[in-house]
């Protein structure tokens, strides 16, 4: 598997298998198919509920010799209703109990914003409203420096960031005593983020991209979890350049979007439950763009119009100051109007 080197000196693989919106009895099967395939980078978060999976399954495959621990780059995330220096080491120690192991390979805040949160069941404690209660004092900041406290010792061998915006990536920089390894954010297609990509080369920071597919699926998750939709849902897999362009190389949609991004330098971690699309996801290394269809994929750049996860199926999020795509908020507001 291609590996990327980190700035903290370890190897991240290319492409990993996203883990959201998967049932426990699902992911299991997926992880055991996605570890027979050569995957060796597993993606997941507190908020999950996938990392009990993971652990089980990663403990047959060392109990029977099949893996090592050190072969599996495991990646969790600080829950947002965790996301304040008192919190970081509790809830990775929860992390590391439900994986079953005694260090992750790289630890996320997965958001900028910090929600207060239930005490037994963690979720984000609401008003009567419905809107999320947010911790508004919590700094990323003093945050961040409990997350290197947790590198030196030994929980976690890198650290980064999710979703923040270019500038909050910056002032993390600028205090930080270890720079961000990974800055995972949306990324596909119609959201090439080229700008932030740039920024991070210069930082030294390696780019991941979720829902490298553009989320297929997400849509019918938010009507139902939060009752949200988004009118106008991406279908890029369907887009007729990516359509034609899969079969100019007799590959799927989702190999020429996923080579796309690693021709970018970018790590990618597509989610599948489907043996046959796990497989095809990992077969991305034995043919290239040209290009000339390069350009046509990044003709499809959407910028912000492009975006799928603005958080906004949390209520009143963007009133938290660290919400990261305020510009955002005042589009859907103006659109509305
Ligand atoms: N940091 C964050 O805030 C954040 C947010 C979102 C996601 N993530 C991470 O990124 C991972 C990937 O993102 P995602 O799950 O939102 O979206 P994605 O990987 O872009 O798309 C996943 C969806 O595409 C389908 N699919 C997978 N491979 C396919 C292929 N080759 N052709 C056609 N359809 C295919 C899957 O269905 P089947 O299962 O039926 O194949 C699934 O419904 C997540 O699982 C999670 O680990 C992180």
């Amino acid at each position: 598997m291609k590996t990327v080197t980190l700035n903290s000196g370890h190897q991240i693989p290319v492409v990993g298998l996203g883990t959201w919106r998967a049932k426990p009895e699902e992911i299991e099967n997926a992880i055991d198919a996605a570890l027979e395939q050569g995957y060796r980078h597993i993606d997941t978060a507190f908020n999950y509920n996938t990392e009990e999976a993971i652990g089980k399954v990663m403990e047959n495959r060392i109990r029977d010799g099949k893996i090592k621990r050190g072969d599996v780059f495991i990646t969790t995330k600080l829950p947002n209703v965790g996301n304040r220096s008192r919190d970081v080491e509790k809830f990775l120690n929860m992390s590391l109990e439900r994986l079953k192991m005694n260090y992750v390979d790289l630890y996320l805040i997965h958001m900028p914003f910090s929600f207060f949160g239930d005490e037994e069941s963690y979720a984000p404690l609401k008003d009567n409203d419905g809107s999320v209660q947010l911790d508004v004092n919590a700094n990323i900041v003093e945050t961040w420096g409990e997350m290197e406290q947790q590198v030196e010792k030994g929980r976690t061998r890198s650290i980064g960031l999710s979703n923040f915006n270019m500038e909050q990536v910056e002032r993390i920089c600028k205090s930080c005593k270890i720079v961000p390894s990974v800055l995972q954010v949306e990324l596909h297609a119609y959201l090439q983020q080229k700008e932030l990509v740039e920024k991070c080369k210069e930082l030294g920071i390696v780019v991941t991209a979720y829902s490298p597919l553009g989320s297929p699926g997400a849509n019918q998750h938010f009507s139902s979890k939060y009752n949200y939709t988004i009118d106008d849902f991406p279908d890029i897999l369907g887009h007729p350049t990516v359509q034609n362009l899969a079969q100019k190389y007799s590959k799927s949609a989702g190999q020429i979007l996923l080579r796309h991004s690693i021709q970018r330098g970018i790590v990618v971690i597509p989610k599948s439950l489907n043996p046959n699309r796990i497989k095809d996801n990992i077969n991305i290394f034995d043919f290239g763009l040209f290009d000339q269809d390069v350009q046509a994929l990044d003709a499809l750049d959407r910028g912000e119009r492009g975006r799928i996860f603005d958080f906004l199926f949390f209520k009143g999020v963007e009133l938290h100051p660290e919400y990261p795509f305020k510009h955002r908020f005042i589009e859907n507001t103006l659109k509305s109007m």
